[in-house]
């Protein structure tokens, strides 16, 4: 079955966030000063379990979504993941399983993840540069634990793409060097433009690089090729560098973006259903699922949400929609 949404958007994918929390602390994401010793994560109780998640990824699938992603957090973090990928893997109709993760626990996890069905990782590094890596990430873990990660996924036989949020007075100076090192890997590299997601991450227009500027840089140091999506509501705009079968990949929020195909509905870890990153309010699943409700009555729950799904937050966004319009935190929805 394939419902739409009010723009006619079909939904297709589910971003499921299996954990709020991270072991690191990116300045842009989880500020120290925010989320600090006390900072109110969600109890183990909150957390939908493995058999909660499967049921509800069971029936968005039946509603047609193709590929799941699961995040956090640092998914890793959620104990015994690989047992959930299994038990997703098993789902019939469910094309593709990603997961994006900050590589810490790869080195350690690589191979069980791939054997539990796996395909596909997304690791976030925003510098090679190992001092400014760490002053990035808050958190001590050092370029070098990163890329072992990375070689380990690849080993075990995990498609890698790295993510690198591009902000201004960050790490533009890496733009290039991230870039030549991982073209010479033959991984993909997606640059992303800083995002206004949640209210701590003292986001503004001035501290966004712009694809276009992106990639007038890397113009002068690559020929780069377009390619098309490959397949309707893509987040990244492709390119490949001439000669070669490496992409590199843009995913512009801000000054491009890509609400008009957004297939995408996202899960957090306590089974709240967002309808767009940048919502201020979920609707509880958790508690559908807790109180003994029939799988039709949860089908029914997620196509009236779906049905009357009318985010379109990035065409949107204004100065007075970063000010004052409440958003859940990054962190929190998994990106
Ligand atoms: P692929 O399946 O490999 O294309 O993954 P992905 O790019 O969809 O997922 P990933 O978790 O790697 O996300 C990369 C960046 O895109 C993150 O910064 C996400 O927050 C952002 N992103 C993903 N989906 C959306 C979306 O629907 N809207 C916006 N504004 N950003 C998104
Ligand atoms: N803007 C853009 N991307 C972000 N990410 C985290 N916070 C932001 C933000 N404010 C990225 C992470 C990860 C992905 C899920 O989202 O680095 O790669
Ligand atoms: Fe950094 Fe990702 Fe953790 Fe946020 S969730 S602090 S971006 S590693
Ligand atoms: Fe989808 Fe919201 Fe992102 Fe637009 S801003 S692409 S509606 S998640």
């Amino acid at each position: 079955m394939k419902i739409t949404d009010k723009f006619g958007r079909p939904l297709q994918d589910l971003r499921i966030s299996v954990t709020d929390r991270c072991n690191f602390r990116c300045t842009y994401c989880m500020p120290k000063e925010i989320f600090g010793k006390n900072y109110p994560f969600l109890p183990k109780s909150d957390l939908l379990t493995f058999e909660e998640i499967e049921r509800l990824a069971k029936l968005f699938v039946r509603l047609g979504v193709k590929k799941i992603r699961l995040t956090g957090g640092e998914p890793l973090l959620r104990r015994n993941l690989p047992d959930l990928i299994a038990r997703l893997s098993a789902i019939e109709g469910l094309e593709d399983i990603g997961l994006t993760t900050n590589a810490t626990l790869l080195e350690k996890m690589a191979i069980d993840l791939k054997a539990a069905g796996l395909k596909r990782i997304n690791v976030s590094l925003d510098a090679l540069d190992n001092e400014l890596f760490q002053r990035i990430n808050d958190s001590g873990i050092r370029t070098e634990h990163v890329l072992r990660g990375i070689d380990k996924a690849m080993e075990a036989g995990l498609e890698v793409k790295v993510n690198m949020v591009v902000k201004k007075g960050m790490n533009e100076h890496e733009i290039i060097p991230m870039a030549r090192f991982f073209k010479e890997k033959g991984i993909t590299l997606r640059f992303i433009e800083f995002m206004d997601v949640g209210k701590t991450n003292g986001w503004d227009f001035s501290k966004v690089i712009a694809k276009k500027e992106i990639y007038h840089l890397l113009n002068q140091h690559f020929e780069l090729e377009a390619i098309d999506p490959a397949y309707l509501g893509e987040v990244a705009k492709r390119y490949r560098y001439v000669g070669t079968s490496t992409e590199v990949g843009f995913i512009t929020s801000v000054s491009e973006s890509f609400c008009s195909t957004c297939t995408r509905a996202r899960i957090a870890a306590d089974g709240k259903l967002y309808t767009c990153l940048f919502a201020a309010k979920g609707f509880d699943f958790r508690e559908l699922l807790r109180s003994g409700k029939t799988d039709k009555e949860i089908e029914e729950n997620i196509i009236g949400i779906w049905n009357s799904r009318g985010d379109r937050y990035s065409d949107e966004r204004t100065e007075a929609t970063v000010k004052n319009k409440d958003r859940i935190e990054m962190s929190y929805i998994g990106g």
